[in-house]
């Protein structure tokens, strides 16, 4: 596991200005990001012109950092916070005033049963996971993945179930911003998951930035 260190160079510092009206406390824990977990080792596992499904979407940093890079060809965003989904769709209107490419849309889902009947090049599940009670982890993960068409890929990232000093900064920062006690799934439970339902394993990497731990797994699903 390698220490990235700090870069501010990150992308998600390219959506920024989009929140500019977004309330105080969301502008700065995206301003923290970097330091927490940084889009910088994930953005190029998604292929350049793709359709992209991020579930759990948030505030729509994710997706909004692609579209400022216009990396993607359009993206959905799914969450169950309607609060953040409201920042997030401000947030693509003005890039959609600057920057016409790509389509940014978000909905409002409360289960799988919400989500779009359609597959994608590419379905991202950035640190939501460990959100999921246990008992309904695996069958999440299997709507992530079947909502990726043959060919495609899932990006998946979460934080590390280890180190365990790692973990435990991890569960102390959901209790103190989501008031939750979270649960981490090991990323070779995801993997073995994924590789049962025909998935083959493109990079797995584990990495460190300060106290905070973070595993991603990128899956392609065979033709
Ligand atoms: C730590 S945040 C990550 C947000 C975003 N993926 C990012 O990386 O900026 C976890 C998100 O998962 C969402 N979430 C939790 N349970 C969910 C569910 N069952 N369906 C969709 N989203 C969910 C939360 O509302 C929250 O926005």
């Amino acid at each position: 596991m390698s220490d990235t260190g700090f870069s501010p160079a990150d992308p998600a510092a390219r959506a920024y200005p989009f929140y500019r009206d977004a309330h105080f406390m969301f502008r700065l824990i995206a301003r923290g990001r970097p330091y927490i977990c940084p889009f910088e080792p994930i953005v190029r596992w998604v292929p350049p012109g793709a359709r992209l499904f991020d579930i759990g979407c948030g505030s729509g940093l994710w997706l909004m950092t692609l579209g400022t890079l216009n990396h993607i060809e359009t993206g959905l965003g799914v969450d169950t916070n309607a609060r953040a989904l409201q920042i997030a769709r401000q947030a693509a209107a003005r890039l959609a005033k600057e920057e016409p490419r790509p389509t940014l849309t978000f909905h409002h889902t409360t289960t799988i049963a919400d989500w779009p009947d359609e597959q994608f090049d590419v379905v991202s599940l950035i640190d939501v996971l460990h959100h999921i009670p246990p008992r309904n982890q695996n069958e999440f993960l299997d709507a992530a993945w079947r909502h990726v068409r043959p060919g495609g890929r899932l990006v998946y990232k979460d934080m590390g179930s280890a180190p365990k000093l790692h973990a435990l900064a991890n569960r102390l920062h959901d209790l103190i911003l989501s008031r939750q006690l979270v649960h981490y799934i090991s990323v070779d439970e995801v993997a073995e998951q994924l590789k049962a339902s025909h998935g083959v394993i493109l990079h797995q990497e584990a990495w460190r930035r300060g106290v905070y731990a973070h595993e991603l797994l990128v899956v392609e699903k065979c033709k």
